[in-house]
C-alpha cells in the first residue's frame, strides 16, 4: 500500500480501482471544463502571510455550522452515485464523517437510500434535494428525510436543466452500468470494485427508484434530469420546499450577490457558493472569485458556505479566511471512497485537516475563530473587474 501523504495520492488509486464510467464521472466538467479547471487553479493565486514566535500550543479547527458543532469547517458534499465509486459508498462516506466529526450530505441521486444509510449510521446527516415535477415524490422524499432523523436539507437550486459533459454520453454513463464490450473489458480489470459490487444489492437510484414516475430509463442521470426535474423551479417553489421541510435548510449554487439576497429573503439558514464544481455552467468564474463579493453583501444575515475546487487544507483556509463559514468537499472525498472504502474517505478528512491545522498554526493563530483576510494576500482585482 502506498504512503498517502495528500489528496492526489487518493486521485491516483482511486484512477486505478474504479471503472472509467464512474472515475470519468467525478473528475469531469461541463463543455470546455474551464470552470472546473478554474475552481481548483484559482485557489494557486492566493497566498498566506507567514508569521512567527507565535504560541501555537492548544490549537483549534473546531467550528459551528448551522447551530452544530463540528471537528473543522468542512462537510461532505453530495455526490450523485456515490455508490458505484465504491459498494454501499454512501453508507461508508456517512460512516467517516460521523467518526470523524464532519457533516455527510446524502445526494437524492445517491445510491444508498435515505433510510439505509439513517440505519446504518448514528448520527444526523443533511440530506440534499432535487426537485422533480412530481409534488407527491417531493412530499414523500421531504417526509422520509424528517422521519430518517435528517437535521438539514440542501436544496440545489442550479440544476433545473443539466450542464453536458461530453465524458458522460460518451461512456453511457448509468447505474448499474450498461453492459457493453468497452464497459465490460473495463471492469474486468477492477477486480476489489467488482466484488463489492457483486456482495451489495445496493445497485441503482435507492432514493427514486420505487418512489417516483415519469423516466424513459431509470438507471440513467440523464433521464432524470431531463424528464423528471422540475424545470420551472423558482423562488415561490423554493419557499414552498422550505415550508413542506419546515426545518433548517441549506440554499446551495449560488454564484451572484443578488440570488444571495434572495436566499435571505426566503429566510434559509445558510447558502452555499457554489457552480456546482464546474458541471453545470461552463465558462463562468470560479466560486472562491465569486465568494468575496457574497459575502460582503449577506455575511452578516446568513451563513455563507462554500463549495467547488477544495482539494487541499489550504483551500479549506483560504475560504474561511475571505468568509466562508463552511466548505463542502465533493471529489476530494471520492478520491478516497473510490481508493480505499471508509478508510480512504477518512484518510481525505485526516489530511485535508493536517493541512488546515498546521497552516494555520504557520499564520500564526491557534483558533479558525480569530482567522480572517488578514493572513491572505489576494492579488488585486481577484474578484473581477468586469466592464
Ligand atoms: C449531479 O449533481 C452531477 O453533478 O452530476
Amino acid at each position: 500500500m502506498p504512503v498517502i501523504t495528500c489528496i492526489d495520492d487518493l486521485k491516483r488509486l482511486y484512477r486505478r480501482r474504479v471503472p472509467k464510467m464512474f472515475y470519468d464521472y467525478a473528475e469531469t466538467g461541463s463543455w470546455s471544463e474551464q470552470t472546473f479547471r478554474e475552481n481548483s487553479s484559482d485557489f494557486d493565486e492566493i497566498y498566506f502571510k507567514q508569521r512567527v514566535a507565535i504560541d501555537m500550543t492548544n490549537r483549534t479547527t473546531g467550528v459551528e455550522m448551522i447551530g452544530q458543532e463540528y471537528a473543522m469547517p468542512v462537510a461532505l458534499a453530495p455526490v450523485g452515485l456515490t455508490g458505484m465509486q465504491h459498494a454501499d459508498g454512501e453508507i461508508l462516506a456517512a460512516r467517516a464523517a460521523e467518526k470523524f466529526g464532519v457533516p455527510f450530505t446524502l445526494s437524492t441521486l445517491s445510491i444508498c437510500s435515505i433510510e439505509d444509510v439513517a440505519a446504518n449510521t448514528t448520527k444526523p446527516f443533511w440530506f440534499q434535494v432535487y426537485t422533480l415535477k412530481d409534488d407527491d415524490f417531493m412530499q414523500r422524499l421531504m417526509g422520509r428525510a424528517h422521519d430518517a432523523g435528517c437535521s438539514a436539507i440542501v436544496i440545489t437550486l442550479d440544476l433545473q436543466v443539466q450542464g453536458q459533459r461530453h465524458k458522460d454520453l460518451k461512456n453511457g454513463l448509468s447505474a448499474p452500468p450498461k453492459l457493453t464490450p468497452a464497459s465490460i473489458a473495463n471492469m474486468a480489470t477492477k477486480v476489489q470494485w467488482g466484488l463489492g459490487m457483486l456482495g451489495t444489492k445496493r445497485r441503482t437510484f435507492g432514493n427514486v427508484i420505487g418512489h417516483a414516475k415519469g423516466v424513459s430509463d431509470p438507471s440513467s442521470l440523464s433521464s432524470w434530469t431531463a424528464e423528471a426535474f422540475d424545470h420551472a423551479l423558482d423562488w415561490d417553489r423554493v419557499k414552498e420546499l422550505m415550508d413542506m421541510w419546515g426545518g433548517k435548510v441549506i440554499l446551495k449554487g449560488i454564484m451572484d450577490v443578488e440570488d444571495a439576497k434572495k436566499a435571505v429573503e426566503v429566510g434559509a439558514d445558510a447558502i452555499v457558493v457554489s457552480n456546482h464544481g464546474g458541471r453545470q455552467l461552463d465558462q463562468t468564474i470560479s466560486s472562491i472569485r465569486a465568494l468575496p463579493a457574497i459575502v460582503e453583501a449577506v455575511g452578516d444575515q446568513i451563513e455563507v458556505h462554500f463549495d467547488s475546487g477544495i482539494r487541499s487544507g489550504q483551500d479549506v483556509l483560504k475560504a474561511w479566511a475571505m468568509g466562508a463559514r463552511g466548505c463542502m468537499i465533493g471529489r476530494a472525498f471520492v478520491y478516497g471512497l473510490g481508493a480505499m472504502g471508509e478508510a480512504g474517505v477518512t484518510r481525505a478528512l485526516q489530511v485535508i485537516h493536517k493541512e488546515l491545522d498546521t497552516s494555520m498554526a504557520l499564520c500564526g493563530h491557534r483558533d479558525l475563530a480569530n482567522v480572517n483576510r488578514d493572513i491572505l494576500l489576494v492579488p488585486e482585482g481577484f474578484e473581477g473587474r468586469w466592464a
